[in-house]
């Protein structure tokens, strides 16, 4: 019997591996109270004894719980200071094999991002992006590779033109040669063993649910996970407080490099 959100928590960590102690509770509760009522459930109870023996529900309910919005080229300026300023400085140094991980990427639109504007300085061939997300519905989407023009609307038309075929009135496919440049795989900020030797880690718009003692975990592993003069691109409501003590130095707005 779960009685109330504590026993409801270890439920869920249970079952999917998402420690919901790490995220913000107040929010994350009222999300999760508001979904059981939609659904007509009275309680973590029911509900949980409905999503355990129905796995398609219970997909929906890890979809719903990591709140994954994402967009090509969200926040523009930024992406032009990676362009203009980051990603010059990093191929000049580290040559024009960076190794790159995009971080909770959702539904791809970031990866993609990435090495589409990767791709004006280096050949796609040279182009690698590891791109990690918790929620496999989003991962299915990102390996799918089709948006609707909203996920388009901040890219600039030389990448739609280049690199998008349409399908109907509003559907967007991405190209193969972007898609070849990205590799999907599952995984947890929270649990899961980080990747090393990264010249680029962008993680944007996940950490605001976190609560702050896990934010400085994260921010620690990312900055074990980068070598020395390595960037790690951020959320535009994102600044990392505490980057002194952590290691990072502060580049542009929202770019941090890790002290060599
Ligand atoms: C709002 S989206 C951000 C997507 C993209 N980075 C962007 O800025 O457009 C947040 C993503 O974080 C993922 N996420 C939430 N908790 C996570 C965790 N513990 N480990 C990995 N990904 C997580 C969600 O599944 C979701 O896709």
């Amino acid at each position: 019997m779960i009685k109330d959100y504590e026993e409801f928590k270890k439920f869920v960590f249970q079952n999917t591996s998402i420690d919901l102690n790490a995220y913000k509770e107040r929010q994350m509760k009222r999300r999760i109270d508001t979904l059981i009522s939609r659904n007509k459930f009275d309680g973590y109870d029911s509900y949980s004894k409905a999503i355990k023996s129905d796995p398609k529900m219970m997909d929906e309910f890890v979809n719903y719980l990591t709140i994954n919005v994402s967009e090509f080229y969200r926040n523009p300026a930024l992406w032009k200071t990676l362009e203009n300023d980051i990603l010059p400085d990093l191929i000049n140094k580290f040559g024009p094999n960076l190794k790159i991980w995009s971080a909770a990427c959702s539904t791809g639109d970031e990866p993609y991002s990435l090495a589409m504007v990767l791709a004006k300085k280096v050949p796609l061939s040279k182009i690698h992006i590891l791109a990690t997300d918790i929620d496999d519905q989003v991962l299915m989407k990102a390996k799918d590779g089709v948006y609707g023009e909203n996920s388009l609307k901040g890219l600039p038309q030389e990448y739609k033109d280049k690199y998008f075929e349409k399908m109907g009135d509003r559907f967007y496919k991405i190209s193969d040669d972007i898609k070849r440049c990205v590799e999907f795989k599952k995984g947890n900020l929270l649990k899961d063993n980080y990747p090393s030797g990264m010249h680029l880690i962008v993680c944007r718009n996940v950490m605001i649910y976190f609560t702050e003692e896990a934010k400085d975990e994260i921010y620690k592993k990312f900055h074990k996970a980068l070598v020395p003069d390595g960037c790690l691109f951020v959320g535009n409501t994102e600044q990392i407080i505490n980057h002194r003590e952590i290691g990072y130095t502060f580049d542009k707005l929202f770019f941090y490099r890790k002290v060599k």
